[in-house]
């Protein structure tokens, strides 16, 4: 949570800032702040502001200019959204300002002893009580008062810090949340994400945890906080500003929707092997011994938060259908703080768009402290969880910006489809059984199309149902998952409260709550277990219930004991919540809109969540 960015350098910093914040908005934006240093006089302005970064730049008068400046953009965790507790904070002196993603664990003990030596506080964040140990260290020099402080500090962090006695330089440092460094012609950078610095340069370079850069406009100076120097790459940063702007859409969510047969080819390509009916992972294959692990996994654990918990679920039917391992889908949350029984041949797999979510990471070092060999499916390159997990597949979805997750669902639903085929085909698979499942694969993104072209049906519906309070998503096997994403999706952008159940379960209290007002959505293709859905559809039929089904092509039973139905083409039975979740997005979306919601960032949620 929470997005930062600094600049240093020639020009005028305010649109860099600006712009970078709203591309970082995704990661919190209940307040904003930035701190721009014009150099005239040792001058600085410091305006922040509750709402969104739009709050932010309507408050920042026109005559303020300055080529140093940070900013910030919050996910409250310590202290209301209010202009007090929105960063930059600045220590007791007024000299030091900070910006900082990440929690401080201790800063109740550090709060006591600064308060022992006269400091007082403004505001309820443990930044502010960072701000003000760099303050307590400082003698004539910022980067030692930064790594002094740090060393005493519990918890994670990405941090910028702008000291007045010494303006010709900004010190970052990171441990735990993500951050890198923008490399520009006499100007340099500092950022949560590189969407954020893309329009400046594509040169970057990623900071590790325990690292601390010194940034001056023509320099770069990376360190541990030991004080060793550390030689950095300069990485090309390989999305294009497309992938970070609508593109004509009104909004990520609906970009992404729309992007997904291009992304789920994204993610097979180059990786089927049609003449060998099998998947080639090189995430997985590069690392021998790690490979050799997961194909002879005897339990596999798949942790993960949210959608990517998901999609979790549709890998353990998968997994244990084809590949035949025993499976156990673990919340992170829960994961890390119980004591589940990892053998040596067990596997942990964690699903994370963002690879940075706090507890997903967390049950990763668990599960390695343990002894478990761990695999990430991770959408951002280079992020936190795939550098600490042994091995793993990337998404290649492209960034995925809308908070509610789309892209990044179907794509990580074809990514495990890719690691059970593998495994099943190094085991009893037949090659006939891989060679058909791959050609399914491979005419999925065609068949997303055709549900996407079939998008105003789908609005139509959204649109008789805006105002209800409450929706029910019922599916089974493969499909319930699917319900369980479908409700999520609906509640994260409408605020209607939904539940997802598995069709069957429905008798088991859900049907209580069954009347004329209730839309039902019913997962009802024609898979093995269609005639039991029908079932249950009529169950609801029975007591008045308002059911929208979705239906495979050509099946006209669907009409008669449905009151909305939207068709969507067939594929082989794990493949099919690629598909079946498609409409359900575009149904979230389009009630959401009618609701004059804000579809791309809905209210308390963020899109990384790297706090527990
Ligand atoms: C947040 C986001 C969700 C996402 C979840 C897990 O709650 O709003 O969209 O599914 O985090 O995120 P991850 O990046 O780990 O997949």
């Amino acid at each position: 949570m929470c997005g930062i960015v600094g600049y240093i350098g020639n020009s005028d910093c305010v649109r860099f800032l600006i712009d970078g914040l709203k591309r970082v908005e995704y990661r919190g934006y209940d307040s904003a702040g930035v701190m721009i240093y014009s150099g005239k006089d040792r001058s600085n302005v410091l305006i922040k502001k509750t709402g969104r970064i739009l709050e932010l730049e309507k408050n920042i008068d026109k005559n303020i200019s300055g080529n140093i400046g940070i900013g910030h953009t919050r996910w409250a965790t310590h202290g209301e959204p209010n202009d007090e507790n929105s960063h930059p904070h600045v220590s007791n002196n007024e000299k030091i300002f900070l910006v900082h993603n990440g929690i401080i664990e201790n800063y109740m003990s550090l709060k006591k002893k600064l308060e022992k030596h006269g400091y007082s506080f403004y505001s309820e964040t443990d930044t502010e009580i960072l701000v003000n140990l760099i303050q307590y260290n400082y003698k004539d020099d910022i980067e030692e008062a930064v790594k002094i402080a740090l060393a005493e500090v519990k918890g994670t962090y990405g941090i910028g810090v702008f000291c007045l006695d010494e303006p010709d330089k900004l010190i970052a440092a990171k441990l735990g949340s993500p951050l890198l460094i923008g490399i520009g012609n006499g100007e340099n950078y500092f950022a949560s994400d590189p969407a954020s610095i893309l329009k400046s340069t594509a040169e970057v370079v990623y900071m590790e945890d325990g690292e601390i850069a010194v940034i001056t406009k023509n320099s770069v100076v990376h360190k541990t906080l030991t004080d060793e120097i550390v030689k950095k790459t300069v990485e090309t940063i390989s999305i294009e500003l497309s992938d970070i702007e609508k593109s004509g859409y009104s909004h990520f969510m609906l970009k992404e929707i729309f992007e997904q047969p291009r992304t789920i080819n994204d993610t097979m390509r180059g990786r089927l092997m049609l003449e060998e009916g099998a998947p080639k992972l090189g995430g997985l294959t590069q690392h021998p011994e790690i490979y050799k692990s997961l194909l002879n996994a005897e339990k596999i654990f798949i942790v993960a938060c949210g959608t990517s918990w998901h999609s979790a679920l549709i890998g353990e039917y998968m997994l244990e259908e084809y590949a035949r391992i025993p499976v156990e889908v673990e919340y992170a949350s829960e994961f890390r703080y119980r004591d589940p029984i990892i053998t040596p041949k067990t596997v942990v797999i964690a699903i994370s768009q963002s690879g940075e979510t706090a507890d997903t990471l967390a049950a990763i070092k668990e599960a390695k402290r343990k002894g478990a060999v761990t695999i990430g499916i991770c959408n951002v390159v280079g992020s936190t969880i795939s550098k600490e997990t042994d091995a793993g597949v990337y998404l290649h979805a492209g960034p995925e910006i809308g908070v509610a997750s789309t892209k990044a669902f179907t794509s990580q639903v074809i990514t495990l489809a890719l690691i059970t085929l593998d495994i099943a085909r190094h085991k009893d698979m037949s090659f006939r059984q891989g060679y058909k499942i791959i050609k399914e694969l491979k005419l999925l993104p065609a068949l997303a199309e055709s549900i996407l072209e079939n998008s105003e049906k789908i609005r139509e519906i959204a649109h008789k149902f805006k105002n209800a309070s409450n929706f029910l998503y019922l599916g089974r096997g493969y499909n319930f998952p699917v319900a369980l994403e479908g409700a999520l999706k609906l509640k994260e952008i409408s605020y209607i409260h939904a539940e997802g159940y598995p069709a069957a379960e429905m008798k088991h209290g859900p049907i209580a709550l069954i009347d004329e007002n209730m839309p039902v959505i019913f997962i009802a293709i024609k898979d093995s277990i269609y005639d039991k859905v029908v079932t249950n559809i009529k169950e609801v039929k029975a007591r008045n219930g308002v059911v929208i089904s979705i239906a495979s092509y050509g099946d006209d039973e669907i009409e008669s004991i449905s009151d909305y139905v939207i068709k969507i083409p067939e594929t082989t039975n794990l493949l099919s919540p690629v598909l079946t979740v498609i409409p359900l997005q575009l149904m979230a979306y389009y009630i959401a809109v009618e609701r004059g919601l804000n579809v791309d960032m809905p209210r308390n949620l963020a899109k990384s969540v790297t706090v527990e």
